[in-house]
């Protein structure tokens, strides 16, 4: 038996792979009614990872009661131990995958220093790790977001930073000109985040209340805060707006109906603002993220959607955190994506190419 206890810097792999730590961890994976292949997606994190991007559902107290559990089995010679297991034999590439090392996010000093930058849905996933990003990088942030309490959690972990937060609904012209009137005479970035899924129905069965919130926050809402936002960039003769569409937005079988209308017009509006404007010194470009974990709520209820895009998902490469997305968008929003304008950008650990 390994000697070396598993602690939060220990990766899910290793940790599952430890005799006495994988068998505490299986067992509190069964009284949950799961198994460890719940686990396989964040199997290169760490645990304190896990905690991290798990949005409470797996917590600091579970992990300190994970570490405790172990130490005191390991120190008592009586206690079952079993073989590591595994639901599945990872194939070798995979399992070398697991053992590479956590990518992690490096902040380029003063890459957005003296620019306003406008990021919506910033309370939560990829445009918390986006508001974050361009905030620690030197940038001035206005960071809006529905939800008035996660604005709260953002501005207390980026205190310091140069973060001004409105709660503001995209969806809402009057929340909008708030928005405006934060962010002063000069806009330099906008970043559209902020979205919701659909409950994954097709034509034949989507609602009417369904297609019309997915259409007013993913479509309308982008719509309306680019607009408001552009005159300001075509008076400047300068700009970046980076859209975040979806793999949903390149293909029929992610989403349900309205989610991939919504994002395929998230597309359209990309490419018809960036030709139009282009010329005017302002980029517009999206990025189509794959799967990433955070918030975000999606749930079948279409028995049929289930069963087909499910098996589409046969290839869905292993969810990455929010971070990874916003080091994609950061890099549309700052002058390095200089030559880029109309592009859909792909951040999907290589999805779409399947
Ligand atoms: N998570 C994924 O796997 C994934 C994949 C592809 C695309 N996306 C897209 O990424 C974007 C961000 O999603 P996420 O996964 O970070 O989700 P999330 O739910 O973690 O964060 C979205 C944030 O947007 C806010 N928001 C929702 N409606 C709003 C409104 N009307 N006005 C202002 N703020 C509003 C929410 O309060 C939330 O804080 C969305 O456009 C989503 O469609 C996500």
């Amino acid at each position: 038996m390994s000697t070396t206890l598993p602690t939060g810097d220990t990766k899910v792999a290793d940790w599952l792979a430890h005799p006495v730590a994988g068998q505490v961890m299986r067992e509190m994976l069964a009284e949950a009614g799961q198994s460890e292949k719940t686990l396989a997606p964040v199997k290169r994190f760490s645990m304190n990872k896990l905690v991290k991007i798990s949005g409470g559902r797996f917590s600091q107290e579970l992990l300190d009661g994970l570490v405790a559990e172990t130490a005191r089995r390991a120190a008592d010679p009586s206690a079952p131990v079993a073989a590591a297991s595994s639901d599945e034999e990872p194939s070798a590439p995979v399992a070398a995958a697991a053992e590479a090392p956590e990518w992690e996010e490096r902040v380029t000093d003063g890459r957005f220093t003296g620019k306003t930058v406008v990021v919506t849905g910033a309370g939560s996933g990829i445009g918390r790790a986006t508001a974050a990003r361009v905030a620690r990088e030197g940038g001035r942030v206005i960071a809006l977001d529905i939800s008035a309490e996660r604005l709260t959690q953002l501005a207390a972990e980026l205190d310091g930073l140069d973060v001004t937060t409105v709660t503001a609904d995209v969806t809402r012209e009057g929340d909008i000109a708030r928005v405006l009137e934060a962010a002063g005479d000069r806009i330099d970035a906008l970043a559209n985040v902020a979205g919701i899924m659909d409950n994954m129905t097709g034509l034949h069965e989507v609602a009417d209340d369904v297609w019309s919130r997915v259409f007013a926050v993913n479509v309308e809402g982008v719509m309306r805060l680019s607009r408001a936002v552009l005159p300001r960039m075509l008076e400047a003769g300068a700009g970046a707006i980076v859209n975040v569409a979806s793999e949903a937005g390149l293909r029929g079988s992610a989403a349900g109906v309205a989610y991939t209308a919504s994002k395929h017009a998230v597309v359209g509006m990309t490419k018809s603002t960036a030709f139009l404007y282009g010329p005017s010194g302002i980029r517009v470009n999206a990025v189509a993220p794959g799967p990433v974990i955070t918030n975000i709520e999606a749930r079948f209820d279409s028995e049929l959607a289930q069963e087909r895009i499910t098996t589409a998902m046969a290839v869905l490469p292993a969810p990455v955190a929010a971070e990874q997305l916003a080091a994609s968008i950061t890099f549309l929003l700052s002058d390095d994506g200089v030559n880029l304008n109309g592009a859909i950008l792909p951040s999907d650990g290589g999805w779409s190419a399947a």
